[in-house]
């Protein structure tokens, strides 16, 4: 869902919030711990963001709030609902069908054709910051209906993360509404969905047991070097908040996540995506 920017307000001007410098240190903190880079031309957006963190602390100036993400006892956790107000989520249901083309025509195929050689028919897919849910559902979906087909004999497993605590909260629920599935054909909502009525559907039991939630931060190399195995890796609209130098560093990461011949993709599919390919 898309973030509402600027309802609460701090009382200061918005030139006055952009150039505080209280927010640039802000900016930085946030770099250091996600990777989401700020540029001085969006600092407007950080601190509409943070205002509404400061009216539920009560908190009047950037340099108050800084100091609770700094030096109070509280701080981690302050960071972390911070975080949960900063990153955007914007996603639903089969937003990507490029995608799922390559990789019913291309990838799999080839994946599969790989690991029948050392007969190992199982497949390990992560789909890296997956907002709500929704793309690692259309993935689940998608696998469902190939199980009797290219993918009969095959069993395979879902990682699905993200930073945001209250994303994955919704995506463990499953619950969606028509803005999320108005690329689903009904067949699909019949097949994988319980309706709750008032145009509200629920993941069914068999598609929710594809899944796993995590919370991981991309920029957190500890966690990040322990997910190893990975055949496919999706990581769309995610990296595009971040620079230069952390998007190499969570590439990177990938690369070493990823079996002999797995791939991730890693920019926006609709852009023509870039693949990493592990050629090991
Ligand atoms: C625009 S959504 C993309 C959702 C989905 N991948 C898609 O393409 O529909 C971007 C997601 O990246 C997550 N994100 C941003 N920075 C992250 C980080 N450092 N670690 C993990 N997830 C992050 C956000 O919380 C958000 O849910």
């Amino acid at each position: 869902m898309p973030l509402e920017i600027g309802k609460a307000s701090t009382g200061a001007s918005p030139q006055a919030e952009k150039t505080d410098p209280a927010y640039l240190k802000i900016r930085d903190l946030i770099y250091g711990i996600s990777g989401i880079y700020y540029s001085e031309e969006k600092l407007y957006l950080l601190s509409s963001r943070c205002s509404r963190r400061m009216a539920a602390l009560e908190v009047a100036t950037a340099p108050e709030y800084l100091e609770h993400l700094t030096t109070r006892g509280n701080r981690d956790a302050e960071l972390r609902l911070l975080l949960n107000e900063i990153t955007i989520g914007e996603t639903y249901m089969f937003r990507h069908p490029a995608q799922l083309d390559a990789l019913r025509n291309v990838i799999l195929p080839q994946i599969l054709q790989i690991k029948s050689l050392i007969s190992l028919k199982r497949l390990r897919f992560w789909c890296a910051g997956c907002s709500t849910g929704e793309e690692p559902y259309t993935l689940a979906m998608f696998l469902l209906e190939e199980k009797d087909k290219m993918l009969a004999g095959w069993t395979w497993d879902i990682l699905a993360t993200d930073l945001n605590d209250n994303s994955l909260e919704t995506a463990r629920a499953g619950i969606y509404g028509e803005y999320a599935l108005r690329n689903s054909s009904d067949l699909l909502r019949r097949k994988y969905f319980k309706d709750l009525g008032d145009k509200r559907l629920q993941t069914n039991d068999l598609l929710k047991s594809q899944l796993r939630f995590d919370r991981i931060n991309l920029s957190d190399d500890s966690k990040m070097i322990f997910q190893k195995g990975m055949d496919i890796i999706f990581c769309c609209n995610v990296l595009i908040y971040f620079d230069l130098t952390s998007k190499r560093r969570v590439v990177q990461h990938f690369y070493s996540n990823l079996m002999p011949g797995g791939i991730s993709s890693w920019a926006m599919p609709s852009r023509c995506s870039r693949w990493t390919i592990h050629f090991g």
